[in-house]
């Protein structure tokens, strides 16, 4: 058994941006990357001005008037501690972004940059952002007879959750069985299909949401099947015309030495 694992990144990529009708604007990136999130009040030096960030209605960051989270402030989410800056140099020029780095896939959800303008809050960009975590398929054969292989694909820890699927050689897809275990957020997947000729598999994780794929493929030898009958049925087809043939050659001889012998 041959295992010949293969990785095909389509798109490499880290960020992806686009606003759609609501002014949304959604933002991709892997995890272990940085997520920089756009919030702008035009050009007014903002530095004495209040910006609030939000997800999903967690404190994400606070600048006001020069203090911040960890620095005169307290307030903000366990889980964005010690991972988001903004840039200071920028509020001069009224820059409100922030950078989260390194991103977890639990940074995933929809935020919201408001500013706090003489005690009127006016939202001023509205970012869903989605943490991609886009691990390789592993294939496997399980348990091999002389008629079928029994292959397994395993997903370890993808998010958002990925399709997977076994494809033959020529791309079609077969019949396989499930298994999908959802570990806050990222998923685990298990696929087992039964083969039963010789050829090239390849399992493929599909994530459109990250507009990515990747696979990994085995090849698998079945030995048995119909064509051991066929070479079974070859070898004694050619040993009885080999008999047959000494055989006769055998009698041919005798009568020629016999023929011989009369004169
Ligand atoms: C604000 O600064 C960030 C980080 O440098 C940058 O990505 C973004 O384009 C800037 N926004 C504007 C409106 O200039
Ligand atoms: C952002 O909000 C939209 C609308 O409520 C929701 O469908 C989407 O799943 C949210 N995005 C994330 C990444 O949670
Ligand atoms: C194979 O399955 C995937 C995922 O379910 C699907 O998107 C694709 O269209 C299928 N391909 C064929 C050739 O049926
Ligand atoms: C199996 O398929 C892969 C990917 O298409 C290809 O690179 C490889 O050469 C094939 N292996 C065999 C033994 O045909």
């Amino acid at each position: 058994m041959e295992l010949l694992p293969l990785c095909v990144c389509l798109l490499t990529w880290s960020e992806t941006t686009f606003a759609d009708g609501n002014d949304v604007i959604k933002k991709v990136v892997f995890e272990d990357n940085e997520a920089v999130l756009p919030c702008s009040f035009g050009s007014e030096n903002i530095e004495n001005q209040i910006f609030d960030w939000k997800k999903d209605g967690q404190d994400v960051f606070l600048y006001d008037r020069g203090r911040t989270y960890g620095n005169g402030l307290s307030g903000q989410h366990e889980q964005f501690k010690g991972r988001v800056e903004h840039f200071q140099d920028l509020l001069k020029s009224g820059n409100a972004s922030i950078v989260i780095r390194p991103t977890k896939v639990t940074d995933s959800g929809n935020y919201t940059c408001v500013s706090v303008q003489n005690g009127v809050s006016t939202t001023r960009s509205r970012i869903e952002l989605i943490v991609g975590a886009a691990p390789e398929p592993s294939v496997t054969s399980l348990q091999t007879t002389k008629d079928w292989s029994l292959l397994q694909c395993v997903v370890r820890g993808a998010s958002p959750k990925p399709e997977v699927v076994w494809q033959d050689s020529s791309g079609h897809n077969l019949t396989a069985k499930e298994q999908v275990t959802d570990r806050g957020g990222r998923y685990d997947v298990t696929l087992h299909t039964t083969v039963t000729k010789t050829g090239n598999y390849t399992c493929v994780a599909t994530q459109e949401e990250i507009n990515h794929w990747t696979a990994a493929w085995i090849h698998v030898y079945i030995s048995g099947g119909i064509f051991n009958t066929v070479t079974i049925a070859c070898v004694i087809v050619i040993g009885v015309l080999f008999l047959l043939v000494v055989v006769l050659a055998v009698i041919l001889c005798r009568r020629r030495n016999r023929q011989r012998g009369r004169y």
